[in-house]
C-alpha cells in the first residue's frame, strides 16, 4: 500500500532538508505517492499567494502533509504562512519531541521531554492596530474551548504514552484573565486523570528550571507564543535546531515538520543539518502505523551519530547534508 501525502519542501534550507528525508523514507521501504507544492516566499512569486489553493485541498484530501519552513518576513510584508496554515485546518496541537540523541554533545545526557503547543491562538491571532500613530495594540485571544481542547490532548497523549506528568506553564500572576482561563481549563482536565501528576509553573520560572534541571519535566503544556520560545530552548538542550522534530495535529489532519526555520544563513550550501526533518518522518511514520520502518530509521540515525564520523557542522563535523543522508541509508542496509 502507497500513502499519499502532499508534500512542501518550504523555503531556504526546507528543500535541501526534506529531501534528505523523503530518501531516507523511500529507503526504508515504505511506499509514498508526494504530491509536491510551493508555498510561503516561493509560492509568493509563482502563484501570487504564500497558500495557494490548491495545496489547502490537496492537504484536505490527503489529510496529512511533510512540511519544510516557509520564510515570514520580519516586521512588514504577508502574514506568516504557518500560522494561516494551522489555523484554516485546525491544527490545534503542536507537538515537539526534546530528547537526547548519542553523541550530540550537550550540557545535559537523557533529556526526554515533550513540548505541548496550543497552536491556534494566544498572540498568535494576528489581531494588531495601530490605535495612534506612535501606539500599537496586539489582541491576546484565550478561548475556554481551546484551552480545554489542547489539554485534553496532553493528558491522552501522556496516557497513551506512558508519561507521568504534566506541567502547564503560563504567566497567570500577570495576566490573570487570559492565562487564568488557561490554567482553570488544565486544572479541570487534570481532575480527569488522577493517575497523572498535574504541575503548573510560572513561564519564567519554567525556564530557568529548564536550563537547571530538564528532567524534573516530562509533558509540557503551553499556550501558543510560550510554546514556540520553550520548544526552541528544548532544542538547544539537546543539540539545537537541526536535530527537533515536530508535528502539527488536529481532528482529522495533520502536518508534519521540523522546530527550525528557513536558516537564511546556510541556504544553498549543502550544509543543513537534516536530523530535524528526518525525525519528523520519523514521527509521521508511527502516525502511518509503519512502526517497524520508523523503528529502522531511528536506529540507523542514532547508529550514524555514535559513529561519530559523518556529522553535519553543527554538530561538530564537516559532512554536507547529502553525506550524512547516504550514512543514515547505507545505516538502513
Ligand atoms: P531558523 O530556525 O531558520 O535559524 C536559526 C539558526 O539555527 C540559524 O543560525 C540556522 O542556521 C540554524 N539552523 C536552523 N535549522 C538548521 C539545520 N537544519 N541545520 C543546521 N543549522 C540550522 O530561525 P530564524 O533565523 O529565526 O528564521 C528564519 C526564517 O524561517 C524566518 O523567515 C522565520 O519566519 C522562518 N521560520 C519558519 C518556521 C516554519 O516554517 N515552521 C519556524 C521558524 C522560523
Amino acid at each position: 500500500m502507497s500513502h499519499k501525502i502532499t508534500l512542501i519542501p518550504g523555503d531556504g534550507i526546507g528543500p535541501e532538508v526534506s529531501a534528505a528525508a523523503v530518501s531516507v523514507m523511500r529507503a526504508s521501504g515504505v511506499k509514498f505517492e508526494w504530491e509536491s507544492f510551493a508555498a510561503g516566499a516561493e509560492a509568493l512569486r509563482t502563484h501570487g499567494d504564500t497558500l495557494p489553493q490548491n495545496l489547502i485541498d490537496s492537504i484536505k484530501r490527503n489529510k496529512l502533509a511533510f512540511k519544510g519552513p516557509l520564510t515570514t518576513p520580519v516586521g512588514e510584508g504577508f502574514a506568516s504562512s504557518n500560522v494561516r496554515l494551522r489555523k484554516e485546518l485546525d491544527l490545534y496541537a503542536n507537538l515537539r519531541p526534546v530528547k537526547s540523541l548519542p553523541n550530540v554533545k550537550t550540557r545535559y545526557e537523557d533529556v526526554d521531554l515533550i513540548v505541548v503547543r496550543e497552536n491556534t491562538e494566544d498572540l498568535y491571532s494576528g489581531l494588531e492596530h495601530e490605535v495612534v500613530p506612535g501606539v500599537v495594540e496586539s489582541l491576546k485571544i484565550i478561548t475556554e474551548k481551546a484551552s480545554t481542547r489542547i489539554a485534553r490532548f496532553a493528558f491522552e497523549y501522556a496516557r497513551r504514552e506512558g508519561r507521568k506528568m504534566v506541567t502547564a506553564i503560563h504567566k497567570a500572576n500577570i495576566m490573570k484573565l487570559s492565562d487564568g482561563l488557561f490554567l482553570r481549563c488544565f486544572r479541570s482536565i487534570a481532575a480527569q486523570y488522577p493517575e497523572i501528576e498535574a504541575r503548573d509553573l510560572i513561564v519564567d520560572n519554567a525556564c530557568m528550571q529548564l536550563v537547571i534541571n530538564p528532567n524534573q519535566f516530562d509533558v509540557l503544556l503551553l499556550e501558543n507564543l510560550y510554546g514556540d520560545i520553550v520548544s526552541d530552548l528544548g532544542a538547544g538542550l539537546v543539540g539545537g535546531l537541526g536535530v527537533a522534530p515536530g508535528a502539527n495535529i488536529g481532528e482529522e489532519i495533520a502536518v508534519f515538520e521540523a522546530v527550525h526555520g528557513a536558516a537564511p544563513d546556510i541556504a544553498g550550501r549543502g550544509i543543513a543539518n537534516p536530523t530535524a526533518m528526518i525525525r519528523t518522518g520519523v514521527m509521521m511514520l508511527q502516525h502511518l502505523g509503519e512502526r517497524e520502518a520508523a523503528i529502522r530509521i531511528q536506529t540507523a540515525l542514532e547508529k550514524v551519530l555514535a559513529d561519530g564520523q559523518v556529522l553535519t557542522r553543527d554538530l561538530g563535523g564537516k559532512a554536507t547534508t547529502f553525506e550524512y543522508t547516504e550514512a543514515i541509508i547505507r545505516a538502513l542496509e
